[in-house]
């Protein structure tokens, strides 16, 4: 392993890494093949439906950071960057980076090793930081894992209520298998503690975000976050907390899927209840290690995305009010490429749209409302650290509302959210329990307008039009460019 080239070239400098700095990140998640080509194509065809390459690349990203950037994002994840499987089978070809071949070797489709480090120098060029996605329950046989002997003996995983079975089964099927490393096995640990230490350090990767975690023993990953040495988030596939929650005790943070699916029931219609969410965010913060190491999400490449919902049209605000909580809530934001230009691919493979189609435009409601929560949460970090770490207080809920604060006294954000159709009839919410005095001066982050805390202490917000909320105080905005 170590007469590999790729581990041999001097490393560049990460910018941050660990779970205290990315606490105040805010995420673009992109799949590599789908979100930029290095000839800055607009046009290229790409049909999600055959699973095939569509030519993004790690040079095309490099080209395209000023609108992540300027949407108020802080970070990029992006896909495995490791040599893959190169059959053509009936589920395509392995463009997403998960079908693993060569832990080694980089996938030549997206470019080079020089191409790689390229990206991880104008991000931090930018003061932004590189996550990488990482697979290490499956991998087809090579390097030092080149024989069966290393892999647990075939079989699919059926039941995934048995948890021998979801860690020593395969994943896959007939026509795609991915054989299932024993990481129980002497020496194989050290291996993946060796190569994940010389991977994040050759690239100057700042954060992991790590494949299909609840398929490998827990105590595997102790040692693997240690050897990262950066901050390291989890995809445990599970909605339940009492089951995704214990990971985070192994591993920096998990994929906040306790939260997807209430947030997704609340929002993807009228006449969904928002007590499930309100409820959850308790159970989250209580039964979670810490919540504000948790990362949000609404849309991926696994999940339909929210806008394929029955219901949910561009003109319809409830991907707005998603957006301004995934934004506002505990935890790190995750956006995926395409959220903010209203893609609606269904089930995968059809959420893997290319983002170039879109022509990355800037002038689209959703760009511009997350740009404005990122804005807005930037600046209340910047008035007071305090509020990575104040724990989201959901403070009133009824069947259509939820209202939240998040920071201490004097910098909360209060955060009021509907899934009250366009149009519907106006009314105005008084939000108690928000820590502010009666008068106080406040500003609607969204419209630009002036609220003023009633004598009771409660604040009224016009919920007028089915959109968000989002409000703090007129004083703190001062001199910032929220307000301009
Ligand atoms: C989860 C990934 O997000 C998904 O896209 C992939 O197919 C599986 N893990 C298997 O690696």
């Amino acid at each position: 392993m170590a007469g590999r080239p790729f581990l041999l070239s001097l490393a560049a400098t990460a910018l941050g890494a660990t779970p205290a700095q990315w606490r105040s990140q805010s995420i673009y998640f992109l799949l590599t093949d789908r979100f930029a080509r290095t000839d800055n194509s607009t046009s290229a065809e790409c049909d999600t439906t055959v699973g095939q390459y569509c030519s993004g690349t790690w040079r095309g990203i490099i080209n395209q950071l000023d609108p992540i950037q300027e949407m108020g994002f802080t970070a990029i994840w992006i896909t495995p960057v490791t040599a893959q499987i190169e059959d053509h089978t009936s589920y395509g070809q392995a463009y997403h980076g998960y079908w693993q071949r060569d832990i080694f070797a980089l996938n030549s489709s997206y470019g080079t090793d020089d191409d790689l480090k390229a990206l991880a120098d104008a991000l931090h060029d930018r003061g932004m930081y590189l996550m990488v996605d990482v697979v290490a329950n499956h991998m087809g046989y090579s390097g030092p894992f080149s024989s069966q002997k290393y892999f647990h003996s075939p079989c699919f995983v059926q039941n995934y209520e048995d948890q021998t079975q979801v860690e020593q089964c395969w994943l896959g099927d007939n026509s795609v298998s991915l054989p299932d490393l024993d990481t129980n096995r002497a020496n194989t640990r050290d291996y993946w503690y060796d190569w994940i230490g010389s991977l994040v350090s050759n690239y100057s990767i700042d954060g992991l975000r790590i494949d299909t975690v609840k398929h490998v023993q827990k105590d595997f990953w102790d040692g693997f976050n240690d050897a990262a040495g950066v901050y390291c988030f989890n995809e445990i596939f599970d909605g339940d907390p009492a089951h995704t929650c214990p990971y985070q005790e192994h591993l920096d943070g998990v994929l906040n899927y306790p939260i997807y699916y209430p947030l997704l029931n609340a929002f993807k219609s009228t006449s969904s209840s928002i007590s499930d969410l309100y409820n959850m965010i308790e159970t989250v913060k209580y039964t979670c290690a810490d919540s504000t190491l948790l990362s949000n999400f609404i849309k991926n490449h696994d999940n339909p995305r929210f806008a394929s919902q029955p219901g949910v049209q561009t003109t319809c605000p409830s991907p707005k009010n998603v957006a301004a909580f995934l934004i506002l809530s505990d935890g790190i934001p995750i956006i995926y490429a395409g959220q903010e230009q209203h893609c609606s691919g269904g089930n995968d493979p059809s959420n893997r749209e290319a983002t170039w189609l879109s022509r990355y435009s800037t002038e689209s409601e959703l760009y511009k409302l997350i740009a404005a929560s990122n804005a807005i949460c930037t600046h209340a970090i910047g008035q007071d650290e305090g509020c990575l770490t104040y724990m989201n207080r959901p403070i009133y809920h009824d069947d259509s509302t939820i209202a939240m604060r998040k920071g201490y006294d004097g910098t909360q954000v209060i955060t009021a959210l509907t899934n009250a159709a366009n149009g519907g009839s106006s009314y105005t919410l008084s939000v108690p329990n928000t820590g502010f005095k009666a008068n106080h001066e406040l500003t609607e982050i969204y419209s630009c307008t002036s609220v003023t805390v009633d004598s009771a202490g409660s604040v009224p917000v016009h919920m007028d039009s089915g959109l968000p909320h989002v409000l703090y105080p007129a004083a703190g905005l001062n001199g910032s460019e929220i307000y301009q």
